[in-house]
């Protein structure tokens, strides 16, 4: 089966055409980074107009290099939520189009069992079950994961994610956008400990986060510190990293502990941290367990990974995965991961 994928839910116009068969995928990718840099942040209306017109050229240069003509796919999936309404709502616009002129099913994907299910493209892959750390620009969670759409919620952040933290501290720190990777760097060369900073809630017991208050904290630190020395930013840096990385990392060995499992499933951008790659990799393979990530390229947003999503969906639920009606197609900017099925397709 030849699963076509479409991402437009952020920043990002993914395209990706995943073959089933021989586990072959072709995916093209255009990030709006530079768009959105003088702003500090995405703005959804820019981000929309993008998606419109990167679309339908990405799709063809997908088809393109796959050798693939649009009479050789089998489905269409593409993200419906969670995401900007108006960013979801151009790659639900060309998937329905797709789905009707082609007469092929639309199976409408949740951005996050995206991201959930992309490790199982990369070698070594997970094996169910297993828990995933989903930490992203908007996500911050914990979910046991017993197979294929079946999503228990262990704990979230109650505030901010991660991800989001790492870009506000970025804009403290007058670092660039996007800020996970900047801050990543400049902490490299902080001095650990030079700075003291709060880990929210790591001895709270549950598996609930909290990244509002450390924030705070760094705001603080910043205007405490000496602006012109580059050290003292690097130190706070460090410090906001050390705190982030401890803080997920106690979670996730309770996590494992509290559900009787040995795999760590890490996705979303925030998981590209090398930082906290090797703070887990540590923890857990000191109890024996084991992390796995999705394939370096498909961290942050993707169309292969909706793609895959798709293809595991139809697998797994027929044409109930697919919309009844060609059009129009749901966005749903807020959908909750754990209750999939139970939504229904359309
Ligand atoms: O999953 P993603 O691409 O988009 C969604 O939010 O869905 O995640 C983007 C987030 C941004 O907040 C970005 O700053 C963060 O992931 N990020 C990182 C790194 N690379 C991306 N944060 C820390 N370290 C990184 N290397
Ligand atoms: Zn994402």
């Amino acid at each position: 089966m030849r699963v076509l994928g479409i991402e437009s839910s952020c920043d990002e116009t993914g395209v990706a055409l995943y073959d089933s068969a021989s586990g072959a995928l072709v995916h093209a990718l255009h990030s709006q980074v530079d768009l959105h840099r003088a702003y500090g942040g995405v703005v959804p209306e820019l981000a929309s107009r993008d998606h419109v017109q990167r679309l339908l050229p990405l799709i063809d240069e997908v088809l393109r290099r796959a050798g693939s003509e649009r009479g050789a796919i089998d489905a269409v999936a593409v993200t419906a939520g969670p995401g900007l309404a108006g960013a979801l709502l151009v790659g639900c616009g060309v998937a329905a189009a797709l789905g009707y002129a082609l007469g092929l099913p639309v199976v409408p994907v949740h951005h996050l069992e995206g991201h959930l299910l992309s490790p199982l493209l990369a070698d070594p892959a997970p094996r169910f079950p297993f828990v995933s750390l989903l930490v992203s620009g908007g996500h911050t969670q914990f979910l046991e994961v017993r197979e294929a759409g079946r999503y228990s919620l262990l704990g979230e952040t109650l505030d901010d994610a991660a991800g989001e933290a790492f870009d506000k501290t970025a804009q403290m720190l007058g670092l660039g956008y996007p800020g996970g990777p900047e801050v990543s760097r400049l902490a490299a060369s902080g001095v650990p400990g030079a700075v003291r900073l709060p880990r929210p809630m790591i001895d709270s017991g549950t598996l609930e986060l909290s990244f509002s208050g450390l924030k705070t904290a760094v705001l603080t630190a910043v205007r405490r510190s000496d602006p012109a020395s580059a050290q003292a930013r690097a130190d706070i840096a460090r410090a906001f990293v050390d705190a982030v990385v401890a803080v997920l990392t106690a979670k996730a060995v309770q996590a494992l502990a509290r559900t009787g499992l040995s795999q760590l499933v890490v996705a979303g951008g925030v998981g590209a941290n090398v930082q906290l790659r090797a703070g887990l990799e540590a923890a857990i393979g000191a109890r024996g367990g084991r992390v796995y990530y999705p394939p370096a390229q498909l961290c942050t947003d993707n169309g292969a990974m909706i793609a895959y999503a798709g293809y595991v969906r139809l697998a797994r639920l027929g044409t109930a995965a697919a919309t009844s009606a060609a059009y129009p197609l749901r966005v749903r900017p807020r959908w909750d991961l754990c209750r999939l099925d139970e939504a229904g397709a359309a």
